[in-house]
């Protein structure tokens, strides 16, 4: 189907002709009422028009012009300065997960840039959940920006998405029907939504990471105080943050004293792939020698299939690969990219995240093994294209 937005040309210069007669008329009109301003008589837009005004309105898509793409749905980014402290999160989910805002919320004092996945018959969940989380939490207000892509095809759906009564103080009584990287037929589109969510940061410096991680108590502000205020942060550079898992409900630890001493934490996907975060050396950043401050701990080598989470300035970092759909390679492909543009890759000291619950083998979905291995050519594929855009860089992947 294609975007409602492409008019014809006629259409367009006609448009414009009108458009010049009324502000000329406007003008005047302006001009007759001098000395008595005309007062902002706005009406007051509710959340959920404003969502359905977005959605009705929707033009833009992505590349392939599969996905609608919907920035800020909320319009809260206009008044967000970049919040209290420069560094943002980045993140993306379906409705499945979008509940887990509320605690990384909490968690995370900066700004917090979300892009939804939704389609069809999740849109009225989807919908009712991110206008419920905006009204229900001052908070979500103030640092939250949500984004909405859904398939072109389900527009016509979501356009009569009818909105559900909202109570604060009573529990979700909706309930969403797929799971993760199986809404229905779609592709979950892991770099669509990561790019969307960090274009749309105002922050300078970004953390792009998965919503069901939190990260260690006053991240934010303690990489405000004691890595950019102190000027040491450099565009260059991916600051590190050691990633671990813990089990389904058990308490997240919040400084790095307690996570030392949880005995059910562990390195994040050590019964998955232990390789794609061994070369954080847990060991080496378990026993630094203790410090109230923020600071870089130590240098690592960036090898395949090494997959950190970091923090890195916004402006400087590569994009994501949009080819990578579903399971394998949407991360990797992006940190082999900046391995090859010169970042380097440094350990924070006492910086962590945790992932809730433990990644199993037996607990992905159904068609993961046959994506992973069309992700495996494609990653091959863009090795080869990075050797033509950093034909100077001597770092391969
Ligand atoms: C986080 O920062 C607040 C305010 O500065 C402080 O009161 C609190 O103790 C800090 N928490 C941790 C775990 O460092
Ligand atoms: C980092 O990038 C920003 C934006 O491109 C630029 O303004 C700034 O000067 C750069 N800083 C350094 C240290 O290169
Ligand atoms: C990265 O590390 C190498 C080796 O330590 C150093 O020569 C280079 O200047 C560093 N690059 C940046 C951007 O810090
Ligand atoms: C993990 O890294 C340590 C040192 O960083 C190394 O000694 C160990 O062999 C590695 N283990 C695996 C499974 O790669």
């Amino acid at each position: 189907m294609k975007p409602k937005c492409f008019v014809s040309i006629q259409k367009a210069i006609v448009f414009m002709v009108l458009l010049v007669i009324f502000l000329q008329v406007f003008h005047i009109y302006l001009m007759l009422q001098e000395g008595n301003p005309i007062v902002g008589e706005r009406n007051h837009i509710s959340g959920w028009d404003q969502i359905m005004r977005k959605i009705r309105d929707a033009c833009v898509t992505d590349s392939s012009g599969y996905y609608f793409i919907l920035p800020d749905i909320l319009g809260s980014r206009k008044s967000q300065s970049s919040g209290t402290h420069d560094v943002a999160v980045a993140t993306h989910t379906t409705s499945n997960n979008l509940q887990n805002l509320v605690q990384l919320n909490e968690r995370w004092q900066g700004q917090i840039s979300i892009s939804v996945l939704t389609q069809s018959h999740d849109a009225e969940y989807a919908l009712y959940l991110i206008w419920r989380l905006h009204e229900c939490h001052e908070d979500i207000q103030r640092k939250v920006i949500f984004h909405l892509v859904f398939p072109v095809w389900s527009h016509k759906d979501i356009i009569n998405t009818t909105p559900h009564e909202i109570h604060c103080d009573k529990k979700l009584s909706m309930k969403a029907h797929y799971e993760n990287f199986e809404i229905g037929e779609l592709q979950y589109p892991h770099n669509i939504l990561r790019n969307l969510a960090l274009k749309m940061v105002t922050a300078s410096f970004v953390l792009v990471m998965d919503i069901d991680l939190l990260p260690s108590a006053n991240l934010s502000s303690s990489f405000q105080a004691d890595i950019i205020n102190s000027k040491i942060a450099s565009n260059q550079t991916a600051y590190v943050v050691p990633v671990f898992e813990t089990g389904e409900g058990d308490n997240i630890p919040s400084t790095k004293e307690d996570l030392l001493t949880d005995r059910n934490i562990q390195p994040f996907y050590i019964n998955v792939c232990p390789k794609c975060q061994n070369q954080t050396n847990y060991k080496k950043w378990k026993y630094l020698r203790k410090s109230d401050k923020l600071q870089l701990a130590f240098e690592l080598q960036w090898k395949y299939p090494f997959e950190p989470f970091f923090i890195a300035s916004k402006s400087s970092l590569p994009l994501y690969q949009e080819r990578f759909k579903q399971y394998g390679f949407n991360r990797v492909s992006q940190i082999c990219e900046m391995h090859v543009a010169g970042f380097n890759f440094s350990v924070l000291n006492n910086a962590f995240l945790v992932h809730k619950g433990y990644k199993m083998k037996n607990k992905f979905y159904s068609q993961k093994d046959v994506d992973h291995h069309e992700n495996r050519q494609r990653y091959e594929e863009f090795k080869k294209v990075l050797e033509s855009s950093y034909p100077d860089s001597k770092r391969k992947c």
